[in-house]
């Protein structure tokens, strides 16, 4: 049976991926794809519906993004957001100008809720306004179904020809009812019954997986972080031990780390697989010695880790599948799908491997966003904490350690984390941050401990709260939890004589410290 799709056509704006994010939250599968893809490709798609997206651009500059007229034509229907809306209109016959006022905001919207897109919503409603230019007039065969007292048409319809257009972002969350109209679009307009579950998902990637691998073997590196983790078990529950895992304990892992992974992947798991650890710590603080500059770290750590890899591959020799934990933001932000700029050029997307001896690449995960990708790991029977794991940096507390790593300084910052971890879990503040942890600094001072003078470490406690990692808030955990993390730090952790809390957001500063 074929899925449902929404297209989301990607017209530069920065907002695509949260549009096809809800359009998914309605149980619709959607899928991010350029303004320069052919209209041969979406007519093969055969979507239920289209999304145009925003943009930078202005509809009557030449040279601005436009789409083949014929997509009006299909009998799909299509929702154009913002420069997506100005783009229907332009094309269609309708005048789009640069506003009077420009509208910047949350701003109170009129709608007409006999129209199919606005059933249910309020009729005064407050929606996310970002745009320069306006509709002037609506394209013939329109008729207007939202107004604000600058925008004379934000929002307009040809519900013959299944054709929408909103001024405002309904995909943003500051437009307090556009998950509802996002949904209306979805199920009143384009008719959509919601087959996209998480179990659905699972039920199928395992049969397809079945189908591909056949009786082939399969090697997946494991970090026992989420995605790797959720993949992992996506392929055990398909392939059981025809899947070998391969986990490279580098030994700038958090306290405890190492055998948690190991409890949970290795033999007395839950899992049919075969489980490899491979504990490398020597080998990483070996290469590290003396190594105090962040990229060069980054990069010893991460070729000694395909190295360490590339050992234990040869050892299994060859095998016919490589699992890759690519997620859907990873294919988007490589520049595959969407149009948005080249955020960066991931490492797994693109560049395969060529130290190991295999067939073919499986991204189980390729499809689904972070959120997606939870999900799938509770329908799996992962446990909660290894699913709701903050993020953790491939480099691991070698970016935590100021300066140069040794294997002292990494029991100092994993004690002092780990306590760190526990009062703020305590204090329930790990639901309401993003990612928090502590650093060694490489600054001693003088302190006294009974009588004696001590000439000792820092220690640097971070919490940040984000959307996207991108940019970044101090959390204002409460004194009392950094005053106990403190005195408990300064007592069971040897070589600290000082805790700092890091008061800064990014920018300017990083999440990390290196
Ligand atoms: P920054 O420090 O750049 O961190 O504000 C943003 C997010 O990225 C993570 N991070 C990394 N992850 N390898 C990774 O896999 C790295 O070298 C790396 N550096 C930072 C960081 O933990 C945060 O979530």
């Amino acid at each position: 049976m074929k899925r449902e799709t929404v297209v989301v056509l990607d017209f530069g704006g920065q907002y695509n991926q949260l549009i096809a994010r809800r359009v998914r939250e309605c149980n619709v599968y959607c899928e991010i794809y350029s303004y320069k893809t052919d209209i041969e490709k979406i007519k093969e798609i055969q979507p239920k519906g289209i999304i145009f997206t925003g943009g930078p651009n202005s509809v009557y500059l030449e040279d601005s993004p436009a789409y083949a007229k014929e997509i009006y034509e299909l009998g799909i229907p299509i929702l154009g957001i913002c420069y997506g809306s100005q783009l229907m209109m332009h094309q269609l016959g309708g005048k789009v100008e640069k506003a009077p006022v420009r509208e910047y905001g949350r701003i109170e919207v009129n709608v007409d809720t006999s129209s199919k897109l606005f059933q249910d919503v309020s009729p005064k409603t407050i929606c996310w306004m970002s745009h320069n230019d306006y509709i002037a007039k609506e394209a013939p065969g329109f008729r207007v179904s939202a107004w604000t007292s600058d925008c004379p048409v934000a929002a307009a319809e040809n519900p013959e020809k299944g054709l929408y257009a909103v001024q405002f972002h309904p995909e943003v969350l500051h437009t307090q009812e556009g998950t509802k109209m996002l949904s209306n679009f979805v199920y009143h307009v384009c008719g959509c019954a919601g087959d996209w579950k998480m179990d659905s998902f699972v039920e199928e990637s395992i049969k397809s997986i079945r189908e591909k691998v056949g009786n082939g073997k399969v090697l997946c590196a494991l970090s026992g972080g989420v995605d790797s983790s959720v993949a992992a078990v996506l392929l055990s529950k398909a392939v059981g031990s025809q899947l070998t895992c391969v986990f490279v304990d580098h030994g700038l892992l958090r306290k405890n780390e190492g055998d948690e992974v190991e409890a949970v992947f290795g033999p007395e798991g839950p899992y049919d697989l075969n489980f490899i650890r491979v504990n490398a710590q020597e080998r990483f603080y070996e290469k590290l010695k003396g190594v105090v500059e962040p990229e060069r770290k980054r990069k010893i750590i991460g070729e000694e880790f395909i190295r360490v890899f590339e050992e234990e591959a040869k050892k299994i020799g060859a095998v016919d599948f490589l699992v890759q934990g690519t997620i859907y933001p990873d294919v988007v932000e490589s520049g595959v799908g969407g149009e948005s700029t080249v955020i960066k050029s991931h490492h797994n997307v693109g560049g395969l491997p060529d130290y190991v001896d295999f067939k073919e690449i499986i991204e189980p995960l390729r499809n689904l966003f972070k959120d997606e990708v939870r999900k799938a790991g509770l329908e799996l029977g992962i446990p909660d904490y290894l699913v709701f794991r903050q993020p953790f940096p491939g480099p691991g507390l070698g970016i935590r350690i100021i300066g140069e790593i040794t294997a002292e300084k990494v029991q100092m910052v994993q004690d002092a984390d780990a306590i760190w971890r526990e009062e703020i879990a305590k204090a329930g503040w790990d639901k309401k941050v993003n990612q928090y942890f502590a650093a060694l600094t490489n600054m001693k001072s003088v302190g006294v401990m009974g009588d004696e003078r001590t000439y000792d470490y820092a220690i640097a406690l971070r919490a940040v709260t984000t959307t996207d990692f991108m940019t970044a808030e101090s959390a204002e955990i409460p004194w009392e939890v950094i005053g106990k993390t403190t005195s408990r730090i300064v007592n069971e952790v040897k070589h600290v004589n000082r805790v700092l809390y890091d008061c800064t957001g990014k920018p300017p500063a990083t999440i990390e410290f290196e």
